[in-house]
């Protein structure tokens, strides 16, 4: 079976991404994924405040007179304990990329333009195959408009594909007046990715504490429907590669994202669920369907189920993926046939 996948120009062995989480926190870690067969992984992020934190350590270091950073580390051991993360992260980077013949994808988690998406340059130097922008960004101040949103995203990747020569993926909210605009504006922007949708925190309310509690739960499949319908529908309509991310518990949720047109599927609930292992388990069995099916390689069910670009908008616009696939008289009557 030829699993082999192309995403951003990287030539991996097969679609499946391990997704940033904690699983990519050691060498160790990372080396389990890859074992367990996975085409690329994405390490955790590394946030902007930390980035912010060392860079105002830095020159709180200057200005107390020192001559050079690494001598000035053993004067103030106790903040070089705060907030090691950026030096710790291009290690582990390093590392874990000398560690793993398959791409390894930094990932930097952050909302504005400012000089800390430099650090971009510092992970490539490091062995990163690519870079992942989660712009996290939750617009709390009521004031703030769409537009105004949506600019930071571009700006933000800008900084950072200013920095790098490898390529930039950006993992999007679904939360845009016009998701398939956002997506459009970041692909001219010069997206080599989109990773298909960044999943929120929501803090939940204990009405027994009454407190507010964080819930960090893992997702489950009928999530897979929302970022899975925008994969459809952007197909073929950018540049930009497309990454599918939430709710894979399943081989055939690899499946259905491919069939939707996703170039590859990361997957990061399952594996916290049910182990590093559990990606030997969806490549198994996404290989057994294949089989069932009649494909041979991977590349020709790649987006039988995708809108195609001619369909007529206004179908979708008011009833969705599946009148916009009867328009196009795809996929609903019936199994394909090779
Ligand atoms: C415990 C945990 C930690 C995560 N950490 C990160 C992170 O550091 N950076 C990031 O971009 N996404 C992070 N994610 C999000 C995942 O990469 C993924 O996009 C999301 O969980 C949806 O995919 P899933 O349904 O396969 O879990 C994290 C998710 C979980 C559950």
């Amino acid at each position: 079976m030829d699993l082999s996948t192309d995403y951003m120009g990287l030539a991996l062995r097969n679609p499946l991404v391990a997704s940033a989480s904690p699983l990519s926190r050691t060498v160790d870690g990372v080396r389990r994924l890859v074992d367990s067969g996975v085409g690329a992984v994405v390490l955790f992020s590394l946030f902007e405040e930390q980035l912010l934190r060392e860079a105002a350590q830095n020159a709180r270091l200057v200005d107390a007179g020192s001559e050079s950073f690494a001598e000035s580390l053993s004067y103030f051991p106790a903040a070089v304990e705060e907030d090691p993360g950026p030096r710790r992260y291009l290690s582990l980077l390093e590392r874990a990329a000398a560690a793993v013949d398959v791409p390894v994808i930094a990932s930097l988690n952050g909302v504005t333009p400012g000089g800390w998406a430099d650090y971009a340059a510092a992970m490539q130097a490091a062995g990163a195959a690519a870079i992942e922008l989660n712009v996290y960004y939750l617009p709390g101040d009521p004031h703030i408009s769409g537009r105004d949103v949506e600019q930071r995203h571009i700006d933000v990747l800008m900084r950072i594909k200013e920095a790098v020569t490898v390529p930039v993926a950006v993992k999007l909210s679904p939360y845009f007046s016009s998701t398939g605009e956002m997506a459009l504006r970041l692909d001219d922007a010069g997206a080599d990715g989109l990773v298909l949708f960044n999943r929120f925190l929501q803090p939940d309310i204990d009405p027994e504490t009454i407190a507010v509690v964080p819930a960090v739960g893992l997702s489950s499949p009928a999530e897979a429907r929302l970022p899975r319908t925008w994969i459809a529908l952007l197909r073929g309509r950018v540049r930009a590669a497309l990454a599918a991310t939430t709710g894979v518990d399943g081989p055939a949720d690899v499946a259905r994202y491919l069939l939707a047109g996703a170039d590859v599927v990361m997957t990061a609930s399952a594996l916290l669920r049910y182990g590093a292992e559990h990606a030997a388990v969806l490549l198994d069995g996404l290989s057994e369907w294949m089989a069932r099916k009649g494909f041979t390689a991977v590349d020709q069910l790649r987006g039988l189920l995708s809108v195609p670009a001619s369909t007529d908008q206004s179908a979708h616009e008011r009833m969705g993926y599946v009148s916009a696939m009867r328009e196009a008289n795809r996929g609903l009557y019936g199994p394909w046939r090779p």
